[in-house]
């Protein structure tokens, strides 16, 4: 067994622990898929590794789960656990590649997404201050719950780690648990796994065991002890996942707050990772900007809205409405109860008011739709007023079709454009009209049956029904 010291200096790889299975999260994604924030859990621990610049990354992913790989950055490798034998075993097939790798090995797990790049190299300088070939890391819970517990001798020294669920009374009661983020010396970790034998509860390799045959051994394993218990958390069931997610939002608005955005409610609030607010404004209550949603400054969204994947510019006010992928440039007023489908613009300026749906349609700038209308598939000009409750008639039953509305235009109350149909530029529509030929410019369509009047009719009628009540009908 190799007495080697770490060095500060010493090249680091990181192996990343992801081939777990997810059995307590009954679902058949991978576990260190699910989502926190809007992302796979496993991102924030890759990013968390390369703050760190390491020479190697290895991502330990199970058979089948391709979708790890693909989303994982160029440069990190992969392998397969053929078997899920455990947390030691999984390790093992980490280090496959890292044959003749000298220097640091950290060991990170793909269902710890709160830890940070700042939380990893407090890890990885620990070690190296410490001239241990192993540090683990730890940190006290009210409720351990889980965890692995940390036993420790009389002066203090990490004894072995022992797992909740083979601890004795004495020691489930001990508060300090395994973080599961370790270093290692690179030989000294290669030279002791094959030595692991597997849990005899479980029949897994724990890396755990790791600890104990290296204190056997003579060799020194200090404990990074953390102070922060959330940042540790792991998440074996979605009701860990709730609770990651819920402080990863806190942590990304806080993000916000102190860079100039009000957040009236930020418990009911909800951003995904990468969304990106301008200061000054304003987050009103029952908000969700998820995705990669984008708004500028100055602007007011909500209350009780939802934007995904939507760009909105500044001074632009969003009010109780549901926008995805579309773009919404500044100055624009969408709602209350406006529903902006994918592939629509609204120009500069331009208003989408209450009950109105558009999708994959253009409205100019200035322009407004401002009550109960559909705009499909439409192009409109700038500085055009769409009257109320008009309506584009984009699908004919076999295809869709494009209804353009030029520059200028005013229509009328409960229009209906039967598209493919082209209103000029300047023109006007006549209320209750249903377009189905073009508009030239600057004229008027009017397209509905001139009305009647029959005088007298209330008279008439009145006299019928007295007649009918005489008669005794
Ligand atoms: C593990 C630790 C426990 C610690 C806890 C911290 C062991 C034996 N126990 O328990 O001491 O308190 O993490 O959250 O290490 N994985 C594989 N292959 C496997 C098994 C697991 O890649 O065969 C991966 C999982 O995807 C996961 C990580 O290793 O990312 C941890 O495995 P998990 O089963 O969640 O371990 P815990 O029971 O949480
Ligand atoms: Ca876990």
């Amino acid at each position: 067994m190799t007495k080697k010291k770490s060095q500060a200096s010493a090249p680091l790889a990181v192996v990343i622990l992801a081939a777990g299975l997810g059995t307590r999260m009954r679902s058949d994604l991978p576990k260190v898929l699910h989502a926190v924030c809007g992302r796979p859990m496993v991102s924030y621990v890759v990013d968390a590794a390369l703050t760190l610049a390491p020479e190697r990354i290895v991502v330990v992913t199970a058979e089948g789960h391709d979708e790890v790989m693909a989303l994982l950055p160029q440069g990190c490798e992969r392998v397969v656990q053929m078997e899920r034998l455990g947390t030691g075993d999984a390790v093992r097939r980490g280090m496959e590649p890292l044959a003749g790798f000298g220097g640091n090995v950290m060991v990170l797990i793909g269902d710890a997404p709160l830890v940070d790049g700042a939380f990893v190299r407090r890890l990885m300088e620990h070690h190296a201050a410490s001239h241990a070939v192993a540090t683990i890391t730890t940190v006290c819970m009210d409720a351990p719950g889980a965890y692995g517990r940390v036993v420790r001798d009389a002066e203090g020294d990490v004894l072995r780690i022992v797992e909740a669920e083979d601890a004795s009374d004495a020691e489930r009661a001990i508060c300090e648990i395994n973080v599961g983020l370790y270093m290692f010396d690179a030989e000294a970790l290669r030279e002791t796994l094959p030595r692991l034998t597997p849990s005899s509860a479980s029949g897994e390799f724990y890396l755990t065991g790791v600890v104990s045959l290296l204190l056997e051994v003579g060799l020194t394993v200090t404990a990074f002890k953390a102070d922060d218990p959330e940042m540790c958390m792991g998440v074996n069931s979605r009701v860990e996942l709730a609770i990651a997610n819920a402080a990863m939002r806190h942590r990304l608005l806080t993000r916000l707050m102190l860079a100039g955005v009000t957040v009236e409610d930020p418990d009911s609030t909800y951003v995904d990772w990468g969304v990106e607010v301008g200061r000054d404004t304003v987050l009103r209550p029952q908000t969700f900007l998820l995705g990669r949603t984008i708004v500028g400054a100055a602007s007011e969204i909500g209350p009780s809205t939802y934007l995904e994947d939507v760009f909105v510019g500044d001074r632009a006010r969003v009010v109780s409405s549901h926008l995805s992928a579309c773009v919404v440039n500044s100055g624009c007023s969408v709602g209350p109860f406006a529903f902006i489908r994918p592939n629509t613009v609204l120009g500069e300026g331009a208003k989408a008011g209450a009950f109105v749906e558009i999708k994959n349609s253009r409205v100019g700038e200035g322009s407004k739709v401002p009550h109960l209308s559909y705009i499909g598939d439409a192009f409109v000009g700038n500085d055009t007023n769409i009257g109320a409750g008009n309506i584009t008639a984009n699908f004919d039953g076999f295809d869709k079709h494009p209804t353009y509305i030029g520059s200028d235009v005013r229509t009328g109350s409960d229009t209906t454009f039967v598209a493919p149909v082209n209103i000029g530029d300047g023109a006007f529509t006549a209320a209750g009209s249903v377009i189905t030929k073009d508009v030239p410019a600057g004229g008027l369509g009017v397209a509905r049956s001139r009305q009647e009047n029959v005088d007298g009719y209330a008279k008439r009628r009145e006299q019928r029904r007295r007649k009918e009540a005489k008669d005794g009908c």
